[in-house]
């Protein structure tokens, strides 16, 4: 069996490596999921997930699964067959929006972007309001391409048209600025794995008011048990009394609740600067080498930076190399920039100058 070693420096597109107080929650002992105990821990993580995602929303709470869990949660609560959704592909995460869309029977109209680019927004914004669809869905930050998507707008057009604004954050969250109220947005999910620097395992999720009453008004339930809103409700809400409805990932919430505490103490704004410089500091040292960037000034998601490849560096072997003999993951690139490019990730923890050091003097070490 290959050996794991604690040293290995997570710079893919997540997971990232996790600080000392999150692995210390990770080990705390057990309690039972109802256990009083328990519930504060949960109460205070969604507590300090409102304030992370930047929104009064009451119901914000982590889904216990990852990432794509958030999505089909949303999905599956909020679309019917039959409705239609405007979804902004220029990536992976766009394009998995759309398809999960169309398995739930929804009338699916893709806006696409050359992948690096952001979504026009005029466009979108257009296309939102000629179609009045029941969601509108943009993601954030595309880690298949490193795009930060520009928000200004989106949300009045939803409001215009009647519709519900859906936003991934799976990257962005507490790595750029992500504002759900400010932005208007209706339902929107995040991942632990990226900036929030907790290991992979729940989908912090916040949906609106308005979005609750598009729930209230479904005209059949939501036909699935684990997703299900109103029943999961009852478990993670249930004020004067919760019924069990799953069993929820005790350790990861203890480690959410650890890793939204640091954020906090930090200060989200000063995260936010703090990921932006050491993107920044990236690109100049990777300059060096013949990187160049994928994404112009402007459009870039500072927690994962793609990097055009030089001339002569091979993909696969150098990455493989960065790993076995420097410890040091990078992630590759997907689908059409498969080859082209790679996906260095500064997030969370991994979001400072050390980082990039140690990968700069590996790759002197294996480019030379
Ligand atoms: C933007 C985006 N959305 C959704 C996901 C899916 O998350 P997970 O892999 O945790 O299921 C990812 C994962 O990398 C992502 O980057």
């Amino acid at each position: 069996m290959k050996t794991v070693t604690s040293e290995t420096l997570l710079l893919g597109p997540g997971p990232c490596n996790v600080s000392d107080n999150v692995c210390s929650a990770l080990s705390q002992p057990l309690l039972g999921h109802l256990d009083p105990g328990f519930l504060d821990v949960m109460e205070s993580a969604k507590s300090q997930l409102r304030d992370v995602f930047k929104t009064r929303n009451t119901v914000t709470f982590p889904i216990s699964a990852t990432g794509s869990a958030g999505m089909e949660f949303l999905l599956t609560n909020f679309i019917e067959s039959g409705d239609k959704i405007v979804v902004g592909v220029n990536g992976v995460f766009g394009g998995r929006i759309a398809a999960l869309s169309e398995k739930l029977g929804a009338q699916v109209i893709r806006v696409e972007q050359e992948w690096g680019r952001a979504i026009d927004r005029d466009i979108f914004c257009d296309t939102v309001k000629r179609e009045s669809p029941k969601i509108a869905a943009l993601i954030s930050g595309e880690t298949s391409t490193g795009v930060y998507q520009p928000m200004e707008g989106v949300g009045e057009a939803c409001e215009q048209a009647g519709a519900l604004l859906m936003v991934d954050c799976v990257t962005s969250l507490a790595g750029m600025p992500v504002e759900v109220d400010a932005w208007g947005a209706d339902i929107v999910f995040s991942g632990t794995q990226k900036c929030l620097g907790v290991p992979p395992g729940l989908a912090p999720v916040t949906v609106s008011e308005h979005a609750l009453d598009a729930y209230k008004s479904r005209s059949q339930p939501t036909p699935s048990f684990y997703f299900d809103l109103d029943a999961i409700l009852a478990y993670v809400d249930g004020d004067g009394g919760r019924s069990y409805h799953h069993t929820a990932p005790i350790s990861m919430v203890f480690a959410l609740d650890a890793g939204l505490k640091e954020i906090l103490e930090e200060g989200l704004e000063s995260r936010w600067e703090r990921h932006e410089r050491a993107a920044a500091y990236l690109r100049s040292e990777m300059d060096a080498f013949g990187f160049s960037s994928l994404v112009s000034e402007g459009e870039r998601l500072n927690p994962l930076t793609t990097l055009v490849l030089p001339e002569g560096v091979e993909d696969a072997r150098i990455r493989s190399l960065l790993l076995t003999e420097h410890q040091i993951e990078v992630g590759a690139g997907l689908g059409p920039l498969a080859g082209e490019i790679w996906r260095i990730g500064l997030m969370a923890e991994n979001a400072q100058e050390a980082s990039v050091d140690r990968l700069v003097e590996a790759l002197k070490d294996l480019l030379r």
